[in-house]
């Protein structure tokens, strides 16, 4: 019997809700399967922490990490903390540390879900967003200097490298050929970002010599935003750079129902360190403590953790769980139902139960 280590984090916000939405899911599925078992360690790393002792996690926090198979993370971010402290003291530490250059963000309508654009249904929207993840525009690089005088002057350089590009578009050549239509979209902003998004788009024609069976075109980052909303079933595979596929990805769980049900594996695919699953949304001030935070996205980051951890059946019954209980029309109010976060878990938990 396989017993996967996990950390879990449910830091900030609607994080404890739909972590622990997400628990029960597993727990569900491992007494279902009865061939795994996890063993859940959680931590309390978070805002609130930050505000009695000055960091969101302890100095050696990714240190404590390295031990686990996956970690399991909510969000992060308070209303009276900075979010560049937030993000920068918990999240990309973790992904950057652990070197999790692959942030993959699928995105399709579920059954029962109303997606906001007109005549658009279930299998006219099925996309997986590959996010690089460790450099790019999100690389730190950059600074202040004259702070506070009229000429201040503050600079936030976007970092290419060969090695970083090229890593991620075979992670994204290799994921696309994986799918049914081996079809892949490289975005770009190569008109006017003229040196490493050129480079950007010279490595993915090199690399796609090695993965000749996949179909591949290029997009400008502003013209795939109307590409998205106009020809939503033209797209399949997609990979962009950090900036870009943040930007696109918000949209596309958007024109998916809801950020509540868009998911997130901050994967480093040789599994030198463990990779993290965190549904895409933030912590959702407006409606903590409600009880109606949507778990769909946190079940189908479990899923996305479960394929990870070579238990690819029990993630394909989790999204089955998932995709009958929003097919019944037991949903939470961002799309459109009245049901409660624990409504929904009961039901996902029922369903994997039930299942033969
Ligand atoms: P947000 O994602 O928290 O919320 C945006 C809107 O979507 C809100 O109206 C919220 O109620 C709704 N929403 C989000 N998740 C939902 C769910 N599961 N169920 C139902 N409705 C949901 O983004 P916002 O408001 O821009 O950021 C709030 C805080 O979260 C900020 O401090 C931000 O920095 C942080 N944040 C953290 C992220 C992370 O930890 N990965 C990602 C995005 C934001
Ligand atoms: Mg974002």
């Amino acid at each position: 019997m396989n017993t996967y280590k996990i950390a879990a984090i449910p830091a900030d916000g609607i994080g404890p809700e739909v972590i622990a939405a997400g628990l029960q899911a597993l727990e569900a599925l491992a007494r279902r399967d009865g061939g795994f078992a996890f063993d859940v360690t959680e931590f309390d790393w978070s805002s609130a922490r930050y505000k009695k002792t000055g960091a969101l996690m302890p100095e050696d926090g990714p240190e404590q990490l390295k031990v686990f198979d996956a970690i399991f993370f909510g969000a992060v971010g308070a209303p009276d903390v900075p979010d560049h402290v937030t993000l920068w003291g918990l999240r990309l530490p973790i992904c950057q540390g652990f070197d999790q250059y692959a942030n993959v963000r699928p995105t399709k309508i579920l059954p029962g879900i109303t997606s906001p654009l007109a005549g658009v249904g279930p299998g006219d929207l099925d996309w997986v967003i590959v996010r690089e993840n460790s450099e790019g525009e999100y690389s730190g690089h950059g600074g202040r200097a004259h702070k506070g005088l009229p000429e201040e002057v503050g600079t936030e350089v976007a970092i290419f490298t060969r090695a970083g590009v090229t890593r991620i578009m075979r992670y994204a050549f290799g994921l696309a050929q994986s799918r049914p239509r081996k079809l892949l979209t490289v975005v770009t902003k190569s008109n006017a970002q003229r040196h490493g998004m050129v480079m950007w788009d010279e490595i993915a024609a090199e690399v796609s010599r090695e993965f000749p069976d996949v179909t591949w075109d290029k997009m400008l980052v502003d013209a795939m935003t109307v590409r998205m909303v106009k020809n939503p079933k033209s797209l399949d595979t997609i990979v962009a750079t950090n900036l870009h596929a943040d930007i696109l990805s918000d949209l596309a769980g958007a024109l998916a129902g809801s950020l509540g049900v868009a998911p997130t594996g901050n994967i480093d695919p040789e599994k030198r360190f463990p990779s993290m699953f965190e549904p895409i949304h933030g912590s959702a001030f407006d409606i903590t403590g409600k009880g109606i935070a949507n778990p769909v996205a946190t079940f189908w980051t479990a899923a996305q953790m479960l394929d990870h951890l070579g238990e690819a059946d029990a993630a394909k019954r989790l999204m089955r769980a998932v995709e009958k209980v929003c097919a019944d029309g037991i949903l939470t109010p961002d799309v459109g139902g009245n049901a409660t976060t624990q409504q929904v878990t009961d039901a996902v938990v029922e369903a994997i139960r039930g299942e033969n």
